[in-house]
């Protein structure tokens, strides 16, 4: 079975790649390299001896878009392609609006020309913006989001229920995501970020590795446990696990659904230094500075939906994540570039 896997060779894509040949689907990435590396593919075949087909092509590119859906198979579309840095979307609106945006609505055209009728979401707890309790179910408040991109996510939602009512054969997962972090148990493939990293994570990575000074903790005056912001990050591994068990349910033809996909367990950031200095038995140096402009004192979610009906749930601890995540920094300093 084909599944047609956009943006599959970035961080979370790469991961449900991996996953999908694992589990004897035959995944097709269309990616047009704007945040991921070629470099991906090779790790990948060298994870599951499998390499997978891969066209560099803009998702936004009806045209070529159409070539792909013409010439294969295919009987799901999982969407991770899209812009996805907070600050970035605050700078350049129109540009996450248009890719974000144009992105969902061609592959949508396309399924809905050729009779495809699984799509997989992601979305982002973002849509939840600050969240008046915890943890977060599905049924909590969307829209309070404070910038572009975490708009994208909601407008994009907004636009599956719209497309969901008049099309009663296409099954959607909307599947929002928390905080993901880890790699791959191998240290092949992982979160590779371009520049200075926005993310927790790959923040203090860089930090273990020498190539930053020391951490900057956004914010020690939040109203949680000791002050910092809490998250609740789950290992990637398991996020990607999360895609399968979403495949699943739609072949149950279930038409719209909406998952939360976490651990249900709230980390804060000096909790997180610690998980990291323990897993990995190593000093991050850190500084508590400002807070950052449009960070939320705590965020995590309640999971019993998937638990339930995608009879999925995150299994790794956030020490584990930890070791993965330095795994794959420490065996690639220098990200997929050599
Ligand atoms: P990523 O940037 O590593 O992966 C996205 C991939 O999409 C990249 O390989 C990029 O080259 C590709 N891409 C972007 N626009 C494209 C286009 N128009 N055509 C073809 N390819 C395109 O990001 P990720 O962390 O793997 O995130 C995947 C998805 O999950 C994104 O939609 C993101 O918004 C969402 N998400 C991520 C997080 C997170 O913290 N990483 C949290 C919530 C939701
Ligand atoms: N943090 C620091 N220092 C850093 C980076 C982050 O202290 O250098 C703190 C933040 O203040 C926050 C926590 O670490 O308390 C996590 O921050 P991230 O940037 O890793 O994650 P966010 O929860 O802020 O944002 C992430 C994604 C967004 C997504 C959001 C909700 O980056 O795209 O989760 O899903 F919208």
């Amino acid at each position: 079975m084909s599944i047609l896997v956009t943006g599959g060779a970035g961080y979370i894509g790469s991961h449900t790649v991996v996953e999908l040949i694992e589990k004897g689907y035959d995944p097709i990435i269309v990616d047009n390299l704007s945040n991921s590396k070629i470099e991906v593919l090779d790790r990948i075949a060298t994870i599951t001896g499998v390499k997978p087909k891969f066209y560099k092509v803009d998702v936004c590119n009806k045209d070529e878009m159409r070539k792909i859906f013409e010439s294969e198979s295919i009987s799901a579309v999982i969407h991770f392609a899209g812009y996805k840095a907070v600050g970035e979307s605050v700078a350049k609106p129109l540009m996450y609006y248009n890719n974000n945006l144009n992105s969902t609505i061609s592959v949508l055209e396309l399924m809905l020309e050729y009779h495809v009728d699984n799509f997989v979401f992601s979305s982002s707890a973002t849509v939840y913006g600050d969240p008046k309790v915890l943890p977060i179910t599905e049924e909590s408040e969307v829209g309070g989001v404070t910038n572009p991109y975490g708009r994208t996510k909601y407008m994009i939602e907004e636009i599956l229920k719209d497309v969901a009512k008049v099309n009663s054969n296409l099954n959607i997962a909307i599947l929002r995501y928390f905080n993901p972090i880890g790699a791959h148990p191998s240290g092949l493939i992982g979160e590779d970020p371009n520049d200075i990293p926005n993310n927790l994570m790959p923040y203090i990575t860089q930090v273990a590795i020498g190539k930053r000074e020391r951490l900057g903790v956004f914010g020690s005056d939040y109203n949680t446990v000791d002050g910092t912001g809490v998250r609740d990050y789950i290992h990637v591994v398991d996020l990607a696990r999360g895609h399968l068990a979403a495949l699943d349910k739609l072949d149950t033809k279930c038409g719209l659904t909406i998952y939360n996909l976490g651990t249900g367990m709230g980390t804060s950031v000096l909790q997180m230094v610690n998980a990291f200095q323990t897993a990995n038995k190593l000093k991050v140096p850190f500084v508590i500075t400002d807070r950052r402009p449009g960070d939320i004192d705590a965020c995590y979610a309640d999971c019993s939906k998937a638990n339930k009906e995608l009879k999925w749930q995150a299994c790794y601890s956030v020490e584990e994540a930890c070791k993965d995540s330095w795994n794959f920094q420490s065996k690639n300093p220098n990200g997929y570039d050599y």
